[in-house]
């Protein structure tokens, strides 16, 4: 078992450069399963999602390929990785197993490209996860609505379509608002549909707009991308391309919080403010000055915290996935803080392990009331999910004493190299395993 062991209080201050996003990456992977020829894709992290995804792909008969690393590490951190290759090589294989599926729930992407390029799809139903019930009902509600017809056979959703994807006008939102997923997965399907697709209550975060920027590059027709209505006219074919994933917004925005825990100064390259409006504006409440040039982004603190309310919604609301991060700030802020979660109510695991460094959180309802403390003390915790998994390395990073973070392996899904990151800019972070240094 790997674990991370961090001796806190050490101020943070140096360059980082912000990997590809994970949450573009990987549905922008599902998409390149309906291009002819192959497509070229650069800034896809070294995740292990990742690979799982790769890995998936590979048994729906692409032939995916990892080049080296086209730049020099950069300010000391790690070598970020090459472009990665794929191509479609067989097209007769339409199954994500069990196997794959249950480990990443992202494998539901493959779900409308499939049923679009090959007219049919098996995908394993994922079940719930660490951060709560993640229904698949509105993908299958949206396909149904292009034609897909599905049926539950073992545990496993398989669709058919006959002929072709008829395009019609749907509305995808759903009890917590849009579908990120969801909204890729009908965009992905419409592209190879006949006729015009609108989906009206889509999701509008920077990923699906990502997506829709690949797809146009493969000769899709698709307007509205990144706003509640997309419009999309089907084609008959996709050819591949190359593509540049965006930055991994909710990594910036974990380093943000990184450098204000730590009374630190980051400068944050290759990253887009745009993305992080909200996350600047709460920031910005709490007393961390924030600022940028190009694509870089300056964040630095240097005075006690001031507690703030924040609530996380759709885009271009706080992000849920930064939302246990935040609130790892402001466990040491001055006075009371209210963070309301609306996307997945239950995503509060990462109480219970702040509370056994010294917080004072209590859950009430879908919300976590927060006193703020004047300091946390570092102790054993566990790695739940990805971002309570972060949260913690940062409580670590300003803990009196030494931390030791247990199954890290859930951060490795969703950042590429923290460890080593972090150590570039001050931190005293190790990997070790089985309480070796790794
Ligand atoms: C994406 O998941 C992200 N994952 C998640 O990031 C992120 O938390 C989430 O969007 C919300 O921003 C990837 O992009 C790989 P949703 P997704 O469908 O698309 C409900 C991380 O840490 N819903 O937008 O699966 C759902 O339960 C991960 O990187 C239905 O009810 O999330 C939730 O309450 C975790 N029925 C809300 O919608 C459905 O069919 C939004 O979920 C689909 C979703």
């Amino acid at each position: 078992m790997e674990s991370f062991v961090i001796r806190g209080g050490q101020r943070l201050k140096g360059k980082i450069e912000i990997s590809g996003s994970k949450n573009s990456s990987l549905p922008i992977m599902a998409a390149c399963l309906m291009a002819d020829g192959r497509t070229r894709l650069h800034r896809v992290p070294r995740l292990s999602d990742i690979s799982t995804m790769s890995k998936l792909l590979g048994e729906l008969g692409c032939h995916v390929y990892r080049n080296e690393p086209d730049s020099p590490p950069a300010y000391g951190g790690p070598a970020l990785d090459g472009p990665l290759d794929i191509e479609v090589l067989d097209t007769d294989k339409c199954v994500a197993s069990h196997d794959i599926v249950s480990t990443m729930r992202a494998s539901i992407s493959v779900l409308g490209p499939l049923l679009a390029r090959r007219g049919k799809a098996t995908v394993s139903i994922p079940g719930g996860c660490q951060i709560g019930d993640r229904p698949i009902d509105i993908h299958l509600r949206g396909l149904a609505k292009l034609g897909a017809v599905f049926h539950d056979v073992d545990g496993n959703v398989v669709g058919e379509v006959k002929g072709r994807l008829k395009g019609c006008r749907m509305y995808l939102g759903g009890p917590q608002g849009p579908t990120v997923l969801g909204t890729i997965n009908i965009m992905c399907a419409a592209a190879l549909a006949e006729g015009q697709t609108i989906i009206v209550g889509a999701a509008c975060e920077p990923e699906v707009s990502d997506c829709a920027e690949l797809l146009i590059k493969m000769g899709a027709r698709i307007t509205g991308h990144g706003t509640p209505e997309i419009r999309i006219e089907g084609v008959d074919r996709l050819t591949g391309t190359e593509h540049y994933v965006i930055p991994d917004r909710i990594e910036c925005g974990t380093f943000m919080i990184a450098a204000a825990i730590t009374n630190g100064e980051l400068e944050l390259k290759h990253c887009n403010l745009d993305h992080l409006f909200a996350v600047t504006d709460r920031l910005e409440d709490v007393g961390v000055n924030v600022s940028r040039e190009n694509g870089t982004i300056f964040c630095s603190s240097a005075r006690r915290l001031n507690a703030v309310d924040v609530t996380t919604q759709p885009y271009p609301g706080f992000p849920t996935d930064l939302q246990a991060q935040l609130l790892a700030l402001l466990c040491l802020a001055d006075g009371m803080s209210i963070v309301s979660e609306r996307i997945y109510p239950d995503r509060f695991v990462h109480i219970g392990e702040l509370r056994r460094m010294g917080a004072r959180v209590r859950k009430e309802g879908s919300a976590a009331i927060v006193q703020g403390v004047k300091e946390l003390q570092g102790a054993t915790v566990m790695a739940s999910d990805l971002r309570a998994s972060a949260a913690l390395v940062l409580a670590g990073l300003v803990a009196k004493g030494t931390t030791r973070i247990d199954r890290v392996y859930h951060i490795d899904r969703g950042y590429e190299r923290i460890e080593q990151k972090l150590a570039a800019v001050g931190a005293q972070i190790e990997r070790v395993k089985d309480g070796r240094p790794g």
